[in-house]
């Protein structure tokens, strides 16, 4: 958590431009998120609605799912020629190291466009950030409505107990996350971090939302049960093929590879029921598993030479906006190192595509907080 922050800025590397994947998926949880909202306002009048995004982060995403939530309640409201919200109090949360400036410097241009397109004043519209971990409290008891989440839970809280570069042992050694070589130890270590990670996230929102609240979050998971599969783990293992390549060279330390573990955990849908039934406060409306192309489905043609070159470099840039502050802080390389790594990364992710069209899982849950 002290070191993971997207690429700030808006730069060629920034999240704020390589961020298609994390839209795609926004999209793709839109209807879950609108049918929660409606069920949520039918038969209820709210005075001032809190709605929380978690892990909002910075660019064109981070407004987008609030925009969506506001015009779902406003087409409620025509719909039932009434005002079902009087105000929004919106929380945005992430780590401290977030690049919150970038977002608080589009607010005026936000808050223009509910003006002109919703009809909304400034005044019924608070917008607030709310820097922290979503594993722990972030808000006062009973003062949210709505939370959302996305692509931003299958990040844990820290690298697994027993798996931290100072540990004694290198039980992952070669390796980023859980591979099919990975001992069944470094499986369980990640297990058991995202269950304590998992169940302080749900007990922190019981508290916080009030009853009958409703919770969307949406991450990265798998739809097997084997966490080795090669839908939850590739990415990192065609990484991890691009370090060693650098290591061979003598250009990255193979020892810091081998002490790299991505604090990353991508859970089936039966350990999130799990930890959601054992806490208690939250019934599960809706658990669904979506597949998204590692390059959001920008570009289907993979076949020719060049396109299967742009693929490549798509996905890893779009990796690189999310793990480079974490390369950077566990490697210390130099930029030309960096950039290197990405264009090796890019062609090896460009030649795994053009045999296999492997893509990720999206897990979307609505949770209802019981009355
Ligand atoms: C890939 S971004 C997703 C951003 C945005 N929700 C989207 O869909 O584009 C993941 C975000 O989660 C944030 N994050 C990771 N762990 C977090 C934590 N424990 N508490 C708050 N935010 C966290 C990261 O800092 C990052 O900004």
């Amino acid at each position: 958590m002290q070191v993971l922050h997207m690429n700030k800025g808006n730069g060629d590397t920034s999240y704020a431009k390589n961020s298609t994947v994390q839209s795609k998926i926004i999209s793709v949880g839109k209807p879950i998120m609108k049918e929660a909202v409606l069920e949520m306002l039918c038969n209820n009048v709210i005075e001032s609605m809190g709605i929380a995004d978690l892990g909002c982060s910075s660019g064109p995403n981070s407004l987008s799912v609030i925009s969506e939530i506001m015009d779902t309640v406003e087409a409620a409201n025509r719909l039932l020629g009434r005002r079902l919200v009087s105000e929004f109090r919106v929380f945005l949360n992430d780590l401290y190291s977030n690049d919150f400036n970038n977002i608080f410097m589009s607010l005026p241009a936000f808050y223009d466009r509910l003006k002109e397109e919703k009809g909304l004043e400034f005044e019924s519209c608070f917008i607030l950030g709310a820097p922290g971990s979503f594993y722990g409290r972030l808000f006062p008891i009973n003062s949210l409505h709505f939370v959302h989440s996305s692509s931003s839970l299958h990040w844990l809280s820290q690298v697994p107990a027993g798996l931290e570069s100072n540990a004694l042992k290198r039980l992952n050694k070669g390796k980023l996350y859980i591979s099919k070589s990975s001992p069944q130890s470094v499986v369980d270590a990640y297990l058991l971090q995202f269950r304590n990670d998992f169940s302080l996230f749900i007990k922190s929102r019981s508290r916080e939302l009030v009853a009958g609240g409703r919770m969307v979050l949406s991450f990265m998971g798998r739809s097997s049960t084997d966490p080795t599969t090669e839908n939850s783990c590739y990415q990192w293992e065609l990484l991890a093929q691009a370090i060693m390549s650098l290591a061979r060279e003598g250009r990255i330390e193979e020892e810091k590879l081998d002490s790299f573990n991505a604090p990353y955990y991508a859970p089936c849908a039966e350990e999130i029921k799990d930890e959601i039934q054992k806490e208690g406060s939250f019934t599960i409306d809706r658990l669904e598993a979506f597949e998204i192309d590692w390059d959001g489905g920008a570009v289907t043609d993979i076949h020719t030479p060049h396109g299967k070159l742009s693929v490549g470099r798509r996905v890893a840039k779009a990796i690189r906006a999310v793990v480079e502050s974490m390369l950077e802080s566990h490697f210390g390389v130099e930029p030309d190192v960096m950039d290197d790594l990405f264009i090796r990364y890019g062609d090896i992710v460009g030649t795994h595509l053009s045999k296999s069209r492997t893509k990720y899982i999206n897990l979307v849950m609505a949770l209802t907080k019981k009355w």
